[in-house]
């Protein structure tokens, strides 16, 4: 950290921070809850006890955009304890933006970027005492974020980047002008890292970067993710998790050590974005969906009992009918637990947004809503797998639908609900190991009552 301001003499005593997008947001919201708390400030889930209001954004399509713009619109004239709420925008946003964001947002006070979170407290306190909008963007990373101190949503878990950034340059994505170029952990601080989460009673990590299978290869010169794996299992940490996979990249030495390292979860995120050759292409993917499908076979091969998860985007510029039957073709013979489906958003300065679109909104839509059915059937089916069998979850507190039942997750990654003994309140379960006799399979999640006491 570069200086450390006394934010609460400035007062700024409290904070409150709202995060979107993904799992990078979430790791990074973490550290800096981490470091206003180390500098004195308390956190608060009431916005009108908030001084600081901290948006970590995302751009990745255009929706996510709005849903920014409207919650900062809407605080504008939600009353602060100390007389002025400092709001700060950072993340993706605040990277492509900068200080157009102050011009477009009359309401914001520091805008800082992917790049530079272990500045904020300074552009905080820049901001209580000159009362003019602080604003920092860098190209480069100061740093990584992960030597921050961090405060961890659960105890039990940890979010642990390896890499930053993203070299591959998919057409449709925003991401590597707003993440900038891939850039590893060196191997042994990801070691180190791992063994001080273990003895702090972490009992799961999920490893991050937008693309974990290249790890290495700027600092080595070749991939070393499975040796990142086989190093993670060497440690106490019970299970662990990664993501995201490029498909491209998704190396046989890499499956080999998925099916040998026993804490590494039998569960990959693979995005595969569409199922045509062409669109593939268009996208700058890199594969094609006979090679994608080649990887799922070997995945099967050494990992038989693994869950699948991906990424769709329809309606990507160009994209027939015949296009969209062949992702539908290849879902069927992936046979996908779970599926994130989007419909292409044109980001702005990406190639693709160059790219002349053929379909109606209509079609785009009935694409989408054929695709969610198809992938809905698949996770229906292999979730009735389950049905009479005992799986250990991990609790993670009350369930959102039930709070008198406890929510955890399996191996495989699949939510499970659980009856709890009377008298047992399922937030002191959290973090704990149970078995759970499975005796219903949704779509979305298995439900069943605990097995021992
Ligand atoms: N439009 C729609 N979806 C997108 N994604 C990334 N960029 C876009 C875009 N421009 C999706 C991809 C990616 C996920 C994180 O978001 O499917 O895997
Ligand atoms: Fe969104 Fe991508 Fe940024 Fe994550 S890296 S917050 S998904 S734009």
């Amino acid at each position: 950290m570069t200086q450390l301001p006394d934010l609460p003499a400035l007062g700024l005593e409290t904070y409150l921070i709202r995060t979107f997008g993904c799992q990078m947001n979430k790791h990074d919201s973490e550290r800096i809850a981490g470091m206003l708390e180390s500098l004195g400030m308390l956190p608060t889930s009431e916005v009108e006890q908030a001084d600081v209001m901290v948006f970590m954004t995302c751009c990745v399509r255009e929706a996510a955009d709005e849903r920014l713009y409207g919650q900062v619109a809407s605080y504008k004239n939600v009353p602060s304890p100390h007389g002025r709420r400092i709001i700060a925008v950072g993340g993706c946003i605040g990277q492509r933006d900068g200080m157009g964001l102050t011009e477009r947002l009359g309401n914001i006070d520091v805008v800082f970027g992917t790049h530079n979170i272990a500045h904020l407290p300074s552009l905080l306190a820049q901001a209580a005492r000159d009362e003019v909008p602080a604003v920092e963007v860098l190209d480069e990373a100061d740093g990584f974020s992960t030597e921050l101190p961090g405060i961890r949503e659960h105890a039990w878990h940890a979010w642990v980047p390896i890499t930053y950034g993203c070299d591959n340059f998919c057409t449709y994505c925003i991401v590597p002008y707003v993440r900038g170029r891939e850039k590893s952990r060196p191997f042994e601080d990801i070691r180190s890292e791992l063994i001080t989460l273990a003895e702090q009673g972490v009992h799961e990590v999920t490893l991050l970067g937008q693309n974990v299978n290249s790890y290495g290869r700027d600092l080595y010169g070749k991939p070393r993710f499975a040796d990142v794996l086989r190093m993670a299992g060497e440690t106490p940490i019970e299970r662990i998790r990664f993501a995201t996979s490029h498909p491209k990249d998704l190396l046989d030495e890499t499956i080999q050590a998925m099916a040998e390292v026993p804490s590494v979860m039998p569960q990959l995120h693979l995005p595969v974005q569409s199922g045509s050759d062409v669109i593939l292409k268009r996208m700058n993917r890199n594969y094609t969906a006979a090679r994608y499908l080649d990887r799922v076979r070997r995945l099967r091969e050494y990992v038989p009992d693994i869950a699948l998860s991906t990424d769709i985007i329809v309606g990507f510029p160009g994209e027939t009918e015949q296009d969209f039957q062949d992702t539908l073709a290849l879902c069927r013979e992936a046979r996908y637990h779970q599926a994130f489906t989007f419909i292409y958003s044109k980001r702005g300065g990406t190639p693709a947004a160059r790219m002349p679109q053929n379909a109606t909104h209509e079609e785009i839509q009935s694409r989408l809503d054929r695709l969610v059915e198809l992938v809905q059937e698949s996770a229906w089916q292999l979730n009735q797998q389950e049905k009479g069998s005992v799986v250990e979850i991990l609790v993670e507190g009350a369930s959102r639908k039930d709070p008198t039942m406890l929510a955890g997750r399996t191996p495989k990654n699949q939510v499970v609900h659980a009856k709890v003994p009377e008298g047992c309140a399922p937030e002191s379960l959290a973090g704990t190991f149970r078995k759970v006799a499975v005796d219903t399979a949704r779509t979305w999640y298995l439900s069943g009552s605990l097995v021992e006491g």
